[in-house]
């Protein structure tokens, strides 16, 4: 997949928040991009100052793309720091690690910033760390998952899972600037594109029909490897994005709507303890939700074929497992134990049709059943937790 991406950075969007602070992304070619023509374009960059920049990258990003990385201009001169690889090392102990490091090399608030590069996980718990660090380090986002380009890098939610839960300690930290070099995606595998364009899907989803349609008809070109496509799905799914964060930084009130399919995502998650990604955990999410919609009778009549349309052209397919009703369970007891469960209910965001979603708190046995209806298959293509427990 040859980089399409200009020599100077070009402006993506720039999101201002109700909280005064500001994100700036731009889609750039790492390999050509100096410090000088960032510094140019970005007024963000040009904050930065004379800062040190000290880079935080996924250890598996960085063994494929070392030659790039230690000889691209902007991050050359910068101290790196090599994370442990996805969801498993988004814990605190990584984090602790990370910061040790960090006081051993003398970084500091006034003179040092982060520079995060890698998936959702990397960023979430570089943001984490940056968040915490001497009360707050300026970070930078290098998004290397089509999921971090389309979701995890806007908005500033960091975290770290704990006590087996997803994201069960975090912080608001926006970043100051992303940079989308969409080389990247093309060391992906098929899964993680998959995982991208399921997120991408939502956000479309809560737009619209004509959102919807678009990205949909990207979505096959991007498996393709084709980076215009993946550019105009990037840019839709933060474009979608951005109001949710404008208006909402701290997730009070409309963000919310951003969480289709991930109370029963992260559920699954958890459950799974990592064998599941979280694109897919979401993609699973979307349809137990869908089918809570119908239980509750609020489900538009042609929403299901819409769902199905959706997910498929993401090479989606739903979790299959035997004893689907226990599932169900074992999963409503993961929603519970993530603090998500009061007075008997949870809230879900219920995808009523395309621009069109509701919050409704949901009963166990409402959840169970729809939750049984979708995982209920005759053969299973990922084991059953009750094999674990069994063992
Ligand atoms: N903060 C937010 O707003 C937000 C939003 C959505 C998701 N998330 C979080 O993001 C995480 C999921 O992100 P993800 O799907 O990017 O997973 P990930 O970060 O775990 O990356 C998946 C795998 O891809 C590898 N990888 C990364 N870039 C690669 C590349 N260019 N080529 C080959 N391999 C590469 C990683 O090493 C990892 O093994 C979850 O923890 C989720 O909770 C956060």
């Amino acid at each position: 997949m040859p980089s399409k991406a200009k020599t100077k950075p070009t402006s993506a969007l720039s999101v201002n928040t109700s909280q005064k602070a500001t994100q700036e992304v731009y889609f750039c070619n790492l390999a050509k991009l100096t410090s000088r023509g960032l510094t140019q374009t970005s007024p963000a960059a040009k904050a930065l100052g004379n800062r040190q920049a000290v880079v935080l990258v996924d250890k598996r990003v960085h063994s494929l793309w070392e030659e790039q990385l230690e000889s691209a201009p902007i991050l050359k001169e910068a101290a790196m720091l090599l994370l442990p690889v996805g969801e498993k090392s988004k814990t605190l102990p990584t984090a602790e690690t990370t910061m040790r490091s960090l006081a051993k090399m003398g970084a500091t608030r006034n003179d040092h910033y982060i520079i995060a590069v890698g998936g959702g996980a990397l960023l979430d718990t570089a943001g984490f760390i940056a968040s915490l660090y001497h009360r707050g380090l300026p970070i930078v986002h290098v998004p290397t998952t089509l999921l971090a380009m389309v979701d995890a890098t806007l908005g500033g939610k960091t975290a770290v899972n704990f006590l087996g839960s997803k994201n069960q300690l975090g912080t608001f930290h926006l970043p100051v600037l992303t940079l989308l070099s969409l080389d990247f995606l093309s060391t992906l595998t098929e899964e993680h594109l998959r995982d991208g364009l399921i997120e991408s899907m939502k956000m479309a989803f809560l737009s619209g029909t004509r959102e919807l349609d678009a990205a949909i008809h990207n979505a096959s070109k991007v498996f393709e490897g084709d980076q215009e496509a993946a550019s105009r799905l990037i840019l839709a799914a933060l474009r979608i994005k951005s109001p949710y964060i404008r208006d909402d930084l701290l997730d009070l009130g409309k963000r919310a709507h951003l969480n289709l399919g991930h109370t029963t995502g992260h559920a699954l998650e958890a459950v799974y303890g990592g064998r599941i990604s979280h694109g897919n955990a979401v993609g699973n999410g979307i349809l137990v939700a869908m089918e809570i919609a119908r239980e509750l009778g609020s489900l538009r009549k042609r929403t299901p074929s819409v769902i199905e349309e959706m997910l498929t052209a993401c090479a989606f397919t739903p979790l299959m497992v035997q004893d689907a009703e226990h599932l169900a369970r074992l999963l409503w007891g993961s929603i519970g134990s993530d603090k998500k469960v009061s007075e008997g209910r949870a809230t879900f965001v219920l995808p009523l049709g395309p621009g069109k979603v509701e919050l409704a708190q949901v009963d166990e046995e409402t959840f169970t059943r729809a939750a049984a209806r979708v995982f209920r298959q005759a053969v299973p293509v990922l084991e059953s937790p009750l094999d674990d427990d069994e063992s």
